[in-house]
């Protein structure tokens, strides 16, 4: 189990965010409780493995955060269900499982880990605004490309990870354009995701809406663990101006 913290650095309070990842075991699977063991009853054994992984690293998470041994159920939209007070976010692919959690009345968190080395080009217009295609053009050569362009897949579903706690609302990819900062070395940078349309509904929740050119930020880190290839992250504040 390795800490990956610096998937959230410079979002947010600085440690406020408790991010974990560890390679998939079939081990972890003895580990689940009753109640979680019967979300997976029928699935396949792969699924059965990286749910049991997600489970076992969010309860190693949730333990920095004071709740120990907690269960972590799905609601019928499949999002996982947190202790009270903790926002949190599971994803998992054939390698690696990552996790973040975080207190709940600061912020929601998103996280997404792929293990594969690019998105294939075919993908590319089902998944991305025309902007976005034209970025990765200009600013990634044909080496790189296709890697940062699962970077920009990845962000959308840590993006949606996150957006969802607060709004329950269900978004496509073409309702939010992500731009990718790379620092330095390109190993890890930032992410500016907007909002293209109004997501959620303001009447349930003053919070619950996310209006057409709302920005989150979040963070991409390539290579963050031997197992991990590509992790993003975003973390939407709950206190917004
Ligand atoms: C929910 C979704 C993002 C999950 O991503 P994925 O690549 O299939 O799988 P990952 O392993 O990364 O994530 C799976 C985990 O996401 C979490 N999850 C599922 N639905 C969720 C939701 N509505 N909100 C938050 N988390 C959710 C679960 O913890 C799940 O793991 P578990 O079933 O073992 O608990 C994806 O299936 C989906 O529905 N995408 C369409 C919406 C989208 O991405 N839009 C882009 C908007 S910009």
């Amino acid at each position: 189990m390795q800490r990956v913290d610096r998937l959230f650095a410079n979002l947010g309070a600085p440690g406020a965010v408790v991010s974990l990842a560890t390679p998939v075991d079939d081990r972890w699977v003895a580990s689940l409780t009753e109640g979680e063991r019967s979300l997976v009853a029928r699935a396949m054994d792969k699924r059965r493995r990286e749910f049991a992984t997600g489970r076992r690293l969010a309860r190693a998470a949730l333990a920095e955060l004071g709740h120990r041994d907690a269960e972590i159920l799905s609601g019928p939209d499949r999002a996982p269900i947190w202790p009270g007070g903790v926002a949190g976010s599971i994803s998992h692919c054939d390698h690696a499982a990552l996790v973040a959690v975080t207190d709940a009345a600061r912020a929601t968190v998103g996280v997404d880990v792929e293990h594969r080395s690019a998105l294939k080009t075919e993908l590319w217009k089902s998944v991305f605004l025309a902007g976005e295609i034209e970025a990765l053009e200009r600013y990634f050569d044909s080496s790189s490309r296709g890697l940062f362009a699962l970077v920009l897949f990845s962000a959308k579903e840590a993006l949606y990870k996150a957006q969802y706690p607060q709004t329950t609302t269900y978004m496509g990819f073409s309702e939010l354009h992500v731009t990718i900062e790379p620092e330095r070395d390109r190993a890890s940078g930032r992410l500016v995701c907007t909002f293209q349309n109004d997501v959620g509904d303001a009447s349930r929740a003053p919070d619950a809406r996310f209006p057409a050119g709302f920005v989150a930020e979040g963070r991409y880190l390539l290579e963050a663990t031997e197992h991990v290839r590509v992790a993003t992250s975003v973390l939407i504040p709950r206190a917004r101006g």
